[in-house]
């Protein structure tokens, strides 16, 4: 295989960018996150592929629950604020402001919309990203908007 096709084709799936908040303990975490997909109807689930080295992984093992908050397209700096590891964790977000939802999951108070979810199942043994499978709990919208996505901002994860 050509690492180098390999890296322009796998980079050309379409992904959405989104910020994946966290929690576990009293404390609240969240990252930048684009591997991201919905995975059933029937209950509604959707599977997120997380760094296993990540701070926010190892709050998604011990919490269990996962938010996902939308962007507009004018609001590629919010997903910015959240590309960096964490330093030190808190019960609030530094960066942006946020309240707390139904699971606990911090909730930017700036997303258009947002998904809360349960962690039913953490999977892909093989992998250096954790497949997280969660079921959708809550959703809600602040402005009916088109979502900011990956290529909308030119950067790049995958290949
Ligand atoms: C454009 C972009 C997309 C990203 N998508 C993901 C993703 O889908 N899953 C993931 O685990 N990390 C993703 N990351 C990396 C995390 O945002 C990054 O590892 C973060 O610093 C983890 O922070 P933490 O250690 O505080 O949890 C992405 C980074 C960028 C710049």
């Amino acid at each position: 295989m050509d690492a180098e096709i390999r890296k322009t084709v796998l980079r050309k799936i379409p992904h959405g960018l989104f910020v994946a908040g966290v929690a576990h303990e009293g404390k609240v975490n969240a990252f930048t996150a684009t591997w991201l997909t919905q995975a059933s109807f029937h209950p509604p689930m959707l599977v997120m592929g997380v760094r296993r080295d990540s701070k926010s992984f190892a709050m998604i093992e011990g919490g269990r629950v996962f938010s996902l908050n939308l962007l507009g397209k004018d609001q590629q700096d919010i997903a910015g604020e959240f590309v960096k590891p964490s330093q030190e964790m808190s019960d609030t977000l530094p960066g942006a402001a946020s309240r707390t939802g139904k699971t606990g999951a911090p909730i930017l108070e700036d997303a258009i919309a947002w998904v809360e979810c349960e962690v039913r199942e953490i999977t892909n043994p093989m992998g250096d990203h954790a497949l997280v499978v969660g079921e959708v709990i809550d959703v809600g919208q602040r402005l009916d908007v088109p979502a900011l996505t990956l290529m909308d901002t030119g950067w790049h994860y995958g290949g």
